[in-house]
């Protein structure tokens, strides 16, 4: 199969020109099954200036799994002022993306992802925790802890990153958690289809966190449309390969209707 260029006429020719060239054809099929591969993660190590170990507690969690499915939806109204405790966000954070089990040593994680790689590091961007304080924190599942890596409310941040209703999720949730990827990672072994694999387990981990969401009756919405560049800046990820996926806001789930909830952002501020 001969690689394939195109005329860029539609704004997703790009998409079709990348799935076309990372089929893989009888010839690469025979090239690849002769490769070996050994099971690695690239961990991110990033060092924080206090560890919060997470408290995760299965005890929260008391619907069944039908219920937990038929359930799973997006939020779209929070309760701003309500915090969310530390217990939840840790039930959240280590059942999404903590180590689920340690078998021929290595360490395997609550989500399937593309020759065990893992290429997702997890951002906790804390407003409204109640527990720790408001900052970015890493999450690292190892310790199953998060490190606190920059102190301060960033929400104005996130909420110059989006646009239209996307502001009002930012605006009103209490804590969000942004899906970084590492695309050296999976690519190293799956070359440029590695990158198709890449979103595949950020669309688990997102399943992840909306079925625990779903499961501790939080409310979530994933977020898709942002200015990467912010947000790249804001997690200070600078090496071409390193990007934001993905992110999710999360509140207590608000019943009223969406009008009562329209605060400006300058209400939430302090003066
Ligand atoms: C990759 C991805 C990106 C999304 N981006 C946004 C977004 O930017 N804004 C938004 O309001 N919802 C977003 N969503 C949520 C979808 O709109 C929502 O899942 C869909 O309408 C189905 O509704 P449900 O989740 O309640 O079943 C996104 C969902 C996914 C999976």
């Amino acid at each position: 199969m001969s690689r394939r260029t195109v005329n860029l006429r539609n704004s997703y020719d790009l998409a079709n020109l990348f799935h076309y060239n990372t089929k893989i054809s009888p010839a690469r099929m025979r090239i690849l099954s002769r490769r070996t591969f050994r099971l690695k993660v690239n961990r991110k190590m990033i060092e924080g200036m206090k560890t919060y170990k997470l408290s995760p507690k299965e005890s929260l969690i008391d619907k069944s799994f039908p219920l937990v499915l038929k359930e799973r939806m997006t939020t779209r109204i929070y309760e701003i002022r309500t915090p969310i405790l530390f217990d939840i966000v840790s039930t959240l954070l280590h059942f999404s993306y903590g180590v689920s089990r340690f078998q021929d040593n290595y360490n395997y994680r609550f989500i399937a992802s593309a020759g065990g790689i893992y290429p997702i590091e997890i951002y906790l961007v804390a407003f409204n925790v109640r527990g720790i304080e408001k900052g970015i924190y890493i999450y690292d599942e190892i310790s199953n802890s998060i490190k606190l890596v920059k102190v301060g409310d960033f929400r104005r941040q996130f909420h110059e990153s989006v646009s239209g209703m996307n502001k009002y999720y930012v605006d009103n949730c209490a804590f969000i958690i942004v899906s970084t990827i590492n695309i050296s990672s999976t690519c190293e072994k799956y070359d440029n289809r590695g990158y198709r694999f890449i979103n595949i387990d950020v669309g688990h981990l997102s399943q992840n966190l909306y079925l625990v969401s779903s499961a501790l009756s939080l409310g979530v919405v994933a977020i898709g449309g942002f200015i990467d560049e912010q947000l790249e800046q804001l997690l200070n990820l600078h090496d071409v390969e390193d990007g934001v996926a993905l992110f999710h806001c999360f509140g207590k789930k608000q019943q009223a209707p969406i009008d009562a909830l329209k605060l400006k952002l300058e209400d939430y501020y302090e003066k």
